[in-house]
């Protein structure tokens, strides 16, 4: 299948995501694009499910958006603090999940603190939209968030390998995605990218007909 990507630059992205209305785009999109395919909430109550989140697990979320997750995210008890770039994107997800702690900053330049205090962190639909070395940071990010014994997750965009509508929904999306998810797609390519920020990736969890999947990852015992 050949796929055509809208070029963006990283300044781009970050300005597209500061734009007025952008909170209610995307939430459209998200819609659109998983309602044939099961619906976005089922698939984030799935993803939610299957990281086994409980009122005990302090949840730092890395690129939270409209908070679409935070919210389910904090209806499941768990303590949040959810960090983005973009204001009108924290400004509806503070509407939607109030008892979460919200943060504006770049992913990357996020310093938690303190240090090593949350038990999951979690990137939702982020990954693909950062370069190689981006991802790289933003995993060390995570290295630095976690409590020993904690976990990484990422839900994300996935490649489907069968099924006409999922096949042609993956064509309409990823037209509007950075360059940066090209190789995002690419099988085992999120695994790779755990290994080497030092983490042991689990299985993939494929969701809403091969459009998303869900994985979880630990420190290696060689790197903790
Ligand atoms: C595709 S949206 C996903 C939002 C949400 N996690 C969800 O699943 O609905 C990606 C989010 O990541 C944020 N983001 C992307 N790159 C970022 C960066 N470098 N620093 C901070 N936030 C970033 C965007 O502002 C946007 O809100």
């Amino acid at each position: 299948m050949r796929i055509h990507y809208a070029i963006m630059s990283n300044d781009a992205l970050e300005s597209a995501y500061q734009a007025a209305h952008i909170s209610w785009g995307y939430d459209a999109l998200a819609w659109l694009l998983f309602a044939p395919v099961g619906g976005v909430e089922r698939l984030r109550r799935q993803a939610l499910e299957h990281l086994g989140v409980t009122p005990a697990t302090r949840v730092l979320e890395l690129g939270c958006g409209s908070g679409g997750v935070t919210r389910r995210l904090v209806g499941l008890g768990a303590s949040v603090t959810a960090v983005d770039w973009s204001e009108p994107m924290l400004e509806k997800a503070a509407r939607r999940a109030p008892a979460a702690r919200f943060e504006r900053s770049e992913l990357t330049a996020y310093t938690p603190s303190p240090p090593a205090t949350f038990d999951l962190v979690l990137f939702c639909f982020v990954l693909h939209e950062l370069d190689h070395e981006a991802r790289a940071a933003a995993l060390g990010v995570a290295a630095r968030a976690l409590s020993p014994g904690g976990r990484v997750a990422i839900v994300d965009h996935a490649l489907p390998r069968r099924g006409l509508v999922a096949r042609a929904l993956s064509r309409f999306v990823h037209g509007f995605e950075p360059p940066s998810s090209r190789a995002w797609l690419r099988d085992g390519e999120a695994e790779q990218v755990l290994r080497d920020a030092g983490f042991e990736p689990g299985p993939r969890l494929l969701l809403a007909s091969g459009l998303a999947f869900a994985l979880e990852a630990r420190r290696s015992e060689t790197r903790a």
